[in-house]
C-alpha cells in the first residue's frame, strides 16, 4: 500500500524515481509526487490520478529537473485525506526544506499535529504524513543534523512508518527509516537506493539490505550508515537479491494478470520441486519447524487470511480436516483480532499471505504467537514482516505478483496447502498412502491439465463477451470448490466492478434464490465427486427460476447440454484436487469480462497489492 523509492547518484533521478515509481504503481496509485534538490533547492512535483499525470508534469521541466541526481518518490493509496495534489506525498515543511514520504499510518498524528500548530507550523494537506514533515524540520532546527532529526522525530511517532527524508541544505543525502512497514536499501556504483519494495530496485542492482524495524540508515552516493533509534551503530548486511528484472515486465501479454494466469502451470512445478520428488516418497517439508511430536499432538489449527488469501486457507481446511483429523478453522484476519482469541501453545496457527506484509494478518499471528501458539507462514514474500515473525516459514515461491488481483499466489498458496496436508498426514499416519501417492501423482500431473485449461481460452473469452453485459453474477459450489466459486467472484468484482457474489449451492434455496430470473447468471461450479449431483439439484433448483445457466466441470455427461447454456469444459481431476484446477477459468472468466469492459484490468479501482493499514 503505497510506494516509496530514494536514489541518490550520478543519474538523472526524477528518471530513476519515476521507474521505480513504475513498478511500484500495483501498491496504490490515487496519486504521486517526487521532490528533487535542484542546484541547492528543494522542488515538488506532484499530480493526482494514474503516475502518468506526474511524468506530463516533469516533461513540460524535464530540462531543469534531468539536472538533479538525488530524490524521493511516492506513489500514494490514500488512507487520511482524499486522493488530491495537496495530499499526494511528499509533504514538506513551513519553510520547504524538508521532503518527505511516507507509507504507513502515524497513530498519534492529531497530537503531534496540535502540538506543532502550536508553535507555529502551518499544514497544508489533511494527511497524517505531513506532521513527520513539520516534526523533523522542528528537530533539525534543534540539531542541525537530519539523521539525529528523524531519530528523535521517530522517538516522538506511534503507529507504522516507512519514511524517506531529505533536507535542501544537507546535499547529496537521503536519510530512511522504517517501523512495522518494509523499506529496502539497494546498493551500486557510486549510486545508492532505497525502496519499499524490490521491483523498484531490480533493474538497477540485486545487492540490497532489508532495513529492520527502527534502524535509521543515511545514504549518500558512496556510503550507507545505519544506526538505531538509540544512536547504536548497526551492520551493514547485503544480500544478492533472487529476482530477475524479466520477472517483472508482461512478457508480451496485455496485462500481467494475463501472464500470470499463464505462468501457474511453472508456478505449480515451483512448489514441488525439492519437496515432492517421487509418488512413494515422503513429502519433504523441512520449512515445518514443530517437532514431529508435538505435530501429532496437536489439538486444534487456525488459519488467518484475507482475501484471496482467504479462499486459499478455506481449501486447506478441508484438505488438513480430511487427511489428518485436526479441527482446523479458518478465519479473516481482521475478525480474528478483535474478539476474545482463543488459542495456546497446543494450537497451530498458520498466517497465508501473498505479500507478507498484511496488516490485519500480522496482527491476528502476533496475537496468537503472544499466546503461545506456534506460528507457521505461508508467504510469497520470505523477505516479509510475516516471514521474518514466522516460527516454521513455507515459502510459495511464486515469484513477484504485480497485478492487483492475485492469481498465481492463490495456486501457490493452494500447492502449499496440499504439501503441507500430506506431510502432516505422512507424519500422522492418519491415511493410507496409496490415497496419498495418488494425490501425489495427480499433483504431478496438474500442469499439464492447467495448459489443456489454457489452450482453450478463446472458448472462455466468448463466453465472457456474452456475459459482460450482466450487472450481477452468482457462483455456486459445494464441498472442497466452495472456497473456488468464493474466488471466482471476488476475481470478478475485483477487476470487472460486477457484483458477483459466491454462494454455496445448498444455501441457495435459503434465500439468495429470490434474485433469480433471466438477468442473473448463475455459473455453477461442477466438479465430479461426492457433492456432483446435490450441486446438479441445485442448478436444476436456479434454471427452473430463469436463470442463466452457465456451467464449469470435468464431467462430460450429454445431460447438461440441456441444463446448462454455456459449459466450461475442464480436463477430469480428482474432487480433492479439482480447487487447483477449477478456479483457473474462472481467473480467465473475470479477466475477459474485465478486458471486455475496457477496465484497468491490472490496477482496478480503490484497490492496492498490499494492504498495510488494519
Ligand atoms: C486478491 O485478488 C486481492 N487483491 C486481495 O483480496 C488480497 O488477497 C488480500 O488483500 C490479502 O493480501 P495478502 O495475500 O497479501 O495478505
Amino acid at each position: 500500500m503505497c510506494g516509496i523509492v530514494g536514489y541518490v547518484g550520478n543519474k538523472t533521478a526524477a528518471d530513476i524515481l519515476l521507474d521505480g515509481l513504475t513498478s511500484l504503481e500495483y501498491r496504490g496509485y490515487d496519486s504521486s509526487g517526487i521532490a528533487l534538490n535542484i542546484d541547492g533547492k528543494m522542488k515538488l512535483y506532484k499530480a493526482q490520478g494514474k503516475l502518468q499525470n506526474l511524468r506530463n508534469i516533469i516533461k513540460n521541466d524535464y530540462a531543469e529537473i534531468s539536472k538533479s541526481t538525488i530524490g524521493i518518490g511516492h506513489i500514494r493509496w490514500a488512507t487520511h485525506g482524499v486522493p488530491s495534489v495537496e495530499n499526494a506525498h511528499p509533504h514538506t515543511c513551513n519553510c520547504g526544506k524538508v521532503a518527505v514520504v511516507h507509507n504507513g499510518i502515524i497513530e498519534n498524528y492529531k497530537e503531534l499535529k496540535a502540538k506543532l500548530e502550536s508553535k507555529g507550523c502551518h499544514f497544508k494537506s489533511q494527511t497524517d504524513t505531513e506532521t513527520v514533515a513539520h516534526l523533523v524540520a522542528s528537530k533539525y532546527a534543534e540539531t542541525q543534523d537530519l539523521t539525529e532529526a528523524v531519530r528523535l522525530a521517530t522517538k516522538e511517532i506511534e503507529g507504522a512508518y516507512a519514511l524517506a527524508v531529505m533536507h535542501q541544505d544537507v546535499k547529496g543525502t537521503i536519510v530512511a527509516t522504517r517501523r512495522n512497514a518494509p523499506l529496502v536499501i539497494g546498493f551500486g556504483e557510486d549510486e545508492n537506493f532505497v525502496a519499499s519494495d524490490i521491483p523498484a530496485l531490480i533493474q538497477y542492482t540485486k545487492k540490497a539490505m532489508y532495513l529492520e524495524d527502527n534502524q535509521i540508515v543515511t545514504l549518500t552516493s558512496d556510503s550507507a550508515k545505519i544506526i538505531d533509534i538509540n544512536n547504536n551503530p548497526q551492520t551493514l548486511k547485503t544480500e544478492t537479491l533472487p529476482w530477475e528484472p524479466v520477472a517483472l515486465s508482461k512478457m508480451g501479454y496485455k496485462h500481467y494478470m494475463l501472464k500470470e494466469i499463464h505462468e501457474q502451470p511453472d508456478i505449480v512445478r515451483n512448489v514441488l520441486t525439492g519437496k515432492l520428488k517421487a509418488t512413494d516418497e515422503q513429502i519433504n517439508l523441512n520449512e515445518v519447524t514443530l517437532q514431529k511430536a508435538d505435530l501429532k499432538e496437536l489439538k486444534r489449527i487456525q488459519i488467518v487470511a484475507c482475501g484471496t488469501s482467504l479462499h486459499a486457507a478455506m481449501v486447506g481446511k478441508y484438505l488438513i480436516e480430511d487427511f489428518c483429523e485436526i479441527p482446523v478453522e479458518v478465519e479473516a484476519s481482521s475478525e480474528y483480532i478483535y474478539r476474545k482469541t482463543i488459542t495456546d501453545d497446543k494450537t497451530l496457527v498458520i498466517g497465508v499471505s501473498q505479500s507478507g506484509e498484511t496488516a490485519d494478518t500480522i496482527t491476528a499471528i502476533r496475537l496468537a504467537k503472544k499466546k503461545g501458539s506456534h506460528i507457521l507462514i505461508i508467504t510469497n514474500r520470505p523477505d516479509s514482516t510475516m516471514a521474518r515473525e514466522a516460527d516454521s516459514l513455507v515459502p510459495v515461491n511464486a515469484g513477484i505478483e504485480v497485478s492487483v488481483a492475485a492469481t498465481k499466489s492463490y495456486m501457490a498458496q493452494l500447492i502449499s496447502f496440499y504439501l503441507l496436508a500430506i506431510y502432516m498426514a505422512e507424519v500422522k499416519g492418519s491415511i493410507n498412502s496409496e490415497e496419498l501417492n495418488e494425490l501425489k501423482h495427480e499433483l504431478i500431473m496438474l500442469p499439464q491439465k492447467i495448459d489443456k485449461v489454457l489452450t482453450n481460452k478463446e472458448e472462455i473469452q466468448k463466453i465472457a463477451r456474452k456475459f459482460s453485459g450482466f450487472k450481477d453474477f452468482i457462483f455456486i459450489a459445494r464441498g472442497i470448490n466452495f472456497p473456488t466459486a468464493l474466488e471466482g467472484a471476488l476475481k470478478l468484482k475485483e477487476i470487472s466492478y460486477i457484483n458477483a457474489t459466491g454462494y454455496s449451492a445448498g444455501e441457495l434455496k435459503h434465500g439468495p434464490i429470490a434474485m433469480l430470473d433471466d438477468s442473473m447468471p448463475v455459473l455453477s461450479v461442477l466438479m465430479k465427486g461426492k457433492v456432483y449431483e446435490k450441486i446438479l439439484s441445485n442448478a436444476e433448483e436456479a434454471k427452473a427460476r430463469n436463470a442463466r445457466m452457465i456451467a464449469l466441470t470435468d464431467s462430460d455427461d450429454i445431460k447438461l447440454d440441456d441444463l446448462f447454456e454455456n459449459i466450461i469444459h475442464v480436463p477430469e481431476i480428482s474432487e480433492i484436487l479439482s480447487p487447483a484446477l477449477a478456479i483457473v477459468p474462472l481467473q480467465l472468466l473475470a479477466y475477459y469480462i474485465a478486458e471486455f469492459l475496457g477496465k484497468d484490468v491490472d490496477q482496478p479501482r480503490n484497490l492496492a497489492k498490499s494492504v498495510t493499514v488494519e
